[in-house]
């Protein structure tokens, strides 16, 4: 048996989305894309090859993988058996501390620790731009949890060309981010399923014409750590993508557009708008799924779960505070 190498990685929250391929085999993706590391939430994975196994064993959250997830995780360890020039079938174990698939970016942490502890496994040393070119083809976001703090996914447009790099450090803002789980279920509608989708929205190019200005402000916003300009940038940008994913035209016939909020998602998000009428510097972001990102300033956060706590209770839900955290590392080899 190869050493069991132990490595780990945070989701990543996009604060410019990730929405539509380019190239759906290699995950390249239509636009390039922002995100921060959540360091609330951690997703551990250990890899070992073994020449006596006569297939993968994986196990997720201490069950083994069902069959897509199987598939999917076994797809992936083929790409670092072929970079490696090894056969070895391998036993994967990992686990995330917040709820899988919903919505928190799960997929993103869980195919950069994959794709770290399954290259170290087999003593492949990667730097981080190959092992986010590599963690890239397992999920796209995925690609942006290799490095740490603020990241950058520059879009490109071939394999090599399409990976993610630091901005700023995690400690370079005291920047928060506070996850409002409205519902900690599985979504219905998959992340593939919405990049898919999305050219058929009549919307979707003009938003990708609104992209190249929506980056330089972000970029500026987070290089200047000024809240005032960030906020308005990255809440209109998570808008967009959802009005892209609500006037897309999914697969099955009985649905007019992918909904992924919930009745809570939008009572959450006009809570936003009048807590900011009110002086609180406070702004929104939602990904896949019905959860909310609330991001704001370490000095607000008293503030910020104040005006939560009532809404919380009301709404049955529960909260996962973040900063800024690092890129995926080794815990144990
Ligand atoms: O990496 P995927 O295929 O799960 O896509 C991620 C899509 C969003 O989370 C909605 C946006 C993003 O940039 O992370």
């Amino acid at each position: 048996m190869s050493h069991r190498i132990v490595a780990a990685a945070h989701p990543n929250l996009a604060l410019v989305k990730y929405w539509g391929k380019r190239d759906s085999e290699l995950n390249i993706p239509a636009n390039s894309s922002i995100s921060v590391n959540l360091d609330g939430a951690l997703t551990t994975t250990s890899v070992a090859f073994d020449p006596s196994l006569p297939e993968d064993r994986i196990f997720l959250n201490g069950e083994p993988a069902n069959r897509e997830a199987y598939c999917r995780v076994s797809g992936h360890l083929d790409r670092i058996r072929e970079l490696a020039g090894i056969n070895d079938r391998a036993l994967v174990e990992s686990g995330n501390d917040f709820p899988t698939a919903a919505g928190i970016a799960s997929s993103s942490s869980a195919f950069a620790a994959l794709s770290l502890a399954g290259s170290r496994a087999c003593r492949l040393d990667l730097d981080e731009k190959q092992l986010s070119i590599l963690a890239r083809k397992g999920s796209g976001s995925a690609a942006r949890s290799i490095p740490g703090g603020f990241v950058e996914w520059e879009a490109g447009d071939s394999d090599q060309t399409s990976f993610a790099f630091q901005l700023a450090p995690p400690g370079h803002w005291d920047l928060e981010i506070c996850t409002v789980v409205l519902d900690s279920r599985p979504k219905r509608f998959s992340s593939a399923e919405g990049h898919m989708a999305a050219g058929t929205s009549p919307f979707y190019r003009a938003r990708l014409e609104t992209l190249s200005r929506t980056l330089d402000l972000v970029r500026t916003a987070i290089r200047d750590k000024n809240f005032s300009s960030l906020a308005p940038a990255v809440e209109r940008e998570a808008i967009s993508m959802h009005a892209v994913a609500i006037t897309s035209l999914p697969v099955s016939a009985w649905m007019s557009g992918l909904y992924y909020w919930m009745p809570e998602t939008l009572d959450l998000i006009q809570s936003v708008q009048q807590w900011r009428e009110n002086g609180l510097d406070v702004c929104f972001t939602i990904d896949a799924g019905p959860n909310v990102h609330l991001l704001y300033e370490g000095k607000d956060r008293g503030r910020l779960e104040a005006e939560l706590e009532p809404l919380i209770a009301r709404l049955g839900a529960y909260t996962i505070f973040s900063r800024p955290g690092n890129g995926a590392w080794i815990l144990d080899e």
